[in-house]
């Protein structure tokens, strides 16, 4: 369907593609064709583990050198293809990004980490200097340079992740899921970037889940289902079709904007919210060094309730403090007309952090549902509403993201918990675990419990919140 292009233009391009793991029993990823051309931009979209991220690390060389596995069909990439190109000589094409910007890093000062990839190529310190000051200059990082990065924003560090993999000059460059982890600012900041990066005249790779601030970069979709790249189309063809159907292939939305009107709308609801939650001037701590004051919070139960402002605006402490993390230095707590000490408050609350994995200690499912649990009875209205019957007998790390999730909320309404607190839960998610999400958040809801939604994800605050609340402390 490409090919209008010539031949030479071809930056990346794939024939009877196969990608079988080795530990896996079905094709992960299936390509029968894809081409693209110099300075295109190739959005990879469709539910989690219909084979994006594979396509991607058949491109950086990821597969098969770290992720061995079986590849059949040809891939070219750039002037090299599989058959003649080690996995460094190909690598050497293609600069990559990921979802968690910590995991690729090396030094602790932004300076240092930019100028990394570069040492490493063996560039001289002229060339170094001169790429360092482009990027510098079209990434605007002035502020960041001198900066440690573990002080940086999720935001920010995404920022000089993506600016490193630019210094190493490639002319093609992957991204899998960039914003998973970040907020709307974070957002915005990765979308200029790509923007500039396409100014430049890279070839850009990007698998992501939430499409809304691609519309402006991308070409192409590549939409991909149970490992096969099932369609390569144009933007506009893409865009042409509506979000009912869009929805029906699992992707999430094109269009923020309603969904961020509605959330504003939530943030002026107001509900009669007497005999339930209730904080008068809430001091809120990071790890024992005070941040800010809440002034009133009053929430009832039944409901779930949107805490919403940027990363690091100290939604998470408050979680924390809110739990009783934090001591009693933070004011009182009153839950249902009686004040609640820090330390008994774990037995109302539950927390379910953004790293749910931080949070499971036994080594199966079962027991983990058990903990806290009066009865050994378990509710199997509950295990069918969060669809864990199948999984009682494995073990709780052996499970994805999205189980664990669920099974930690689960829990925590078996252990008879009143107040739910969940912190990021949709980083990542795709459109049906989102709505599977909502859907049990529903069902708290029904039970009478009062739901804390931290999240900057506004479709899903808009689906599920009966209100929101803005925490505005301003950075640290
Ligand atoms: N390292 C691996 N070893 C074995 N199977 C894998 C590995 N990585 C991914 N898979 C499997 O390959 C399929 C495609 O996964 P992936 O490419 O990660 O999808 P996506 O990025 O779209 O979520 C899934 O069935 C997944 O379980
Ligand atoms: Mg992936």
């Amino acid at each position: 369907m490409v090919s209008q292009f010539s031949h030479s233009e071809i930056q990346v391009e794939a024939r009877s593609l196969r990608l079988r793991y080795a530990h896996g029993e079905k094709l992960a990823c299936q390509v029968e064709e894809l081409h693209l051309a110099r300075g295109q931009c190739l959005i990879l979209c469709g539910p989690s583990g219909s084979g994006k991220s594979s396509l991607l690390h058949l491109i950086n060389g990821l597969v098969p050198e770290y992720y061995p596995g079986e590849i059949e069909g040809s891939l070219r990439i750039g002037q090299l293809s599989y058959q003649e190109a080690s996995v460094e000589r190909l690598a050497k094409q293609v600069a990559s990004v990921f979802q968690n910007p910590t995991t690729q890093f090396f030094h602790q000062e932004v300076l240092q980490e930019l100028v990394f990839p570069c040492e490493n190529q063996g560039m001289t310190h002229g060339a170094i200097s001169e790429r360092l000051a482009e990027i510098t200059e079209v990434f605007r990082l002035e502020q960041l340079l001198q900066q440690n990065l573990e002080h940086l924003s999720g935001g920010q560090k995404q920022v000089v992740a993506i600016a490193t993999a630019a210094m190493q000059g490639t002319d093609i460059m992957v991204f899998d899921e960039p914003t998973a982890n970040l907020d709307a600012i974070g957002v915005k900041r990765v979308q200029e970037l790509l923007l500039a990066l396409k100014k430049q005249g890279k070839t850009l790779i990007i698998a992501e889940h939430r499409l809304a601030y691609l519309t402006e970069i991308a070409d192409f979709y590549a939409y991909f289902y149970e490992g096969q790249l099932l369609e390569q189309l144009p933007a506009p063809d893409f865009m042409a079709y509506s979000e009912e159907k869009r929805a029906e292939w699992g992707l999430r939305t094109t269009d923020l904007i309603p969904y961020q009107a509605r959330v504003k709308d939530l943030a002026h609801v107001f509900t009669n919210d007497q005999a339930g939650l209730e904080l008068h001037q809430f001091r809120v701590y990071h790890h024992g060094d005070y941040l800010y004051q809440l002034d009133q919070l009053v929430l009832a139960p039944g409901q779930v309730v949107g805490l919403i402002g940027a990363n690091g605006s100290g939604k998470t402490s408050f979680a924390r403090s809110l739990v009783g993390l934090e001591g009693d230095k933070t004011g009182p707590v009153n839950w249902k007309g009686q004040v609640l000490h820090a330390r008994k408050r774990l037995a109302k609350m539950a927390y379910v952090m953004q790293d749910v994995r931080q949070q499971l200690v036994t080594e199966q499912v079962e027991k983990e549902l058990s903990l806290g649990r009066a009865s050994d009875k378990l509710d199997y209205e509950v295990l069918r509403a969060f669809r864990l019957t199948q999984l009682l007998d494995r073990h709780p790390m052996s499970l994805s993201l999205g189980e664990q999730q669920r099974l930690m909320i689960a829990a925590s309404l078996l252990s008879d918990k009143e107040i739910i607190i969940l912190d990021e839960p949709s980083s990542g998610l795709d459109r049906e675990q989102m709505e599977q999400l909502a859907t049990q958040l529903q069902y708290l809801k029904a039970k009478g419990k009062l739901v804390l939604l931290i999240s900057h994800d506004d479709e899903l605050l808009a689906r599920v919140c009966d209100k929101v609340v803005n925490i505005r402390y301003e950075g640290v």
